[in-house]
């Protein structure tokens, strides 16, 4: 696990313009000085990621929040209610250099977030600069939810992997466009529910709009295993691994070729443990992935929108 001085090596490292992969809360990102155009595209390199689709700036607080993004009431009722945590406030850009062009693919909007993860809100203390994070996943793989499968992504790019253990939430941050003149947006569903953020905004959040330049991140085939992926499966075929849910009705022994995301059915912990099953059955080479049907409520929202897109379904 992290001690000081690696918090304090990454700090430097980032600083120093190299990039270091970092754990939060949600799944572990691939960090950048969010100042400096030639780390981050050394992030767009190491991932081979589109350079449309603009990066998350993830900073310690509210306080350096607000030095970055316009945040108006409504998007200050939520950073208040679910920072530090699993929130992305995409919001007017305040202009200058903190976060560059490259970093927001040329939008004058910029996402901000407060991670939880006590080793990440270290990182960006010490960093005292907004650190750009995109998850450390290679572009259109599943994320890394631990050190090792983040360091087998991507730790050939970094000056630095911290270990944070495993990721409690294991799905990336709720994203949502707070932009003047015009309603809250889901941008993208993520480890808040959909309701916990209606519930403290008092509305209805409105649909992302389809076109791709405003919503980058709803691009299909994406969190996809190499393996194909087949959803709502009452059991396995001959060849494939199945990722169970719930008490398993036909008795299936688990071993290697079947897993639970959670055997008492339970949302939050299928949740953490989507996207390291995926890969840990993508690694046995299977003929096909096949997973139990996941209820659509809560998480189940966002674990599903994952699982359409691990199977190749536009969401
Ligand atoms: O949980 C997370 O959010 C993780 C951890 C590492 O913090 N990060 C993450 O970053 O998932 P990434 O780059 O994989 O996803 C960022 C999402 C993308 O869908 C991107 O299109 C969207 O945020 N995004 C970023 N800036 C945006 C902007 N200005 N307007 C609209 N969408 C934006
Ligand atoms: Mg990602």
């Amino acid at each position: 696990m992290a001690n000081e001085d690696d918090i304090h090596a990454a700090a430097e490292a980032l600083r120093e313009g190299r990039l270091a992969i970092l754990p939060t809360e949600t799944v572990y990102g691939l960090g950048a000085d969010a100042s400096n155009a030639e780390a981050v595209a050394a992030i767009f390199e190491a991932k081979g990621r589109p350079r449309f689709n603009p990066l998350i700036a993830h900073v310690a607080d509210l306080t350096a929040a607000r030095a970055i993004a316009h945040l108006d009431d409504r998007a200050l009722s939520l950073a208040v209610a679910f920072w530090p945590g699993p929130l992305t406030l995409v919001a007017p850009y305040i202009g200058g250099e903190a976060v560059c062009d490259l970093a927001r693919a040329g939008l004058d909007t910029v996402a901000v977030r407060v991670p939880a993860h006590p080793a990440a809100r270290a990182v960006l203390a010490a960093a005292g600069r907004p650190v750009v994070a995109p998850s450390a996943n290679r572009s259109g793989r599943p994320s890394p939810t631990n050190h090792a499968d983040a360091v087998e992504e991507t730790g050939d790019a970094v000056a630095i992997a911290l270990d944070g253990g495993p990721c409690a939430m294991g799905l990336e941050s709720t994203v949502i466009a707070v932009l003047p003149d015009a309603p809250l947006r889901l941008l993208r569903l993520g480890s808040i529910p959909r309701e916990d953020v209606e519930r403290i905004a008092g509305v209805r959040l409105a649909e992302a709009e389809t076109d791709a330049k405003r919503t980058p991140g709803r691009l299909a085939a994406h969190y996809a295993p190499d393996a194909p992926v087949r959803l709502n499966a009452e059991g396995p075929r001959v060849g494939e691994v199945f990722l169970d849910f719930g008490p398993n009705p036909l008795a299936l022994g688990e071993g290697p070729d079947i897993m639970n995301l959670s055997r008492v059915g339970d949302l939050k912990e299928a949740a953490a443990n989507l996207f390291a099953m995926l890969r840990a059955a993508d690694r046995r080479h299977p003929a096909g992935i096949a997973v139990a049907p996941i209820p659509n409520h809560g998480l189940g929202e966002a674990i599903n929108d994952r699982l359409k897109r691990a199977a190749g379904f536009v969401g």
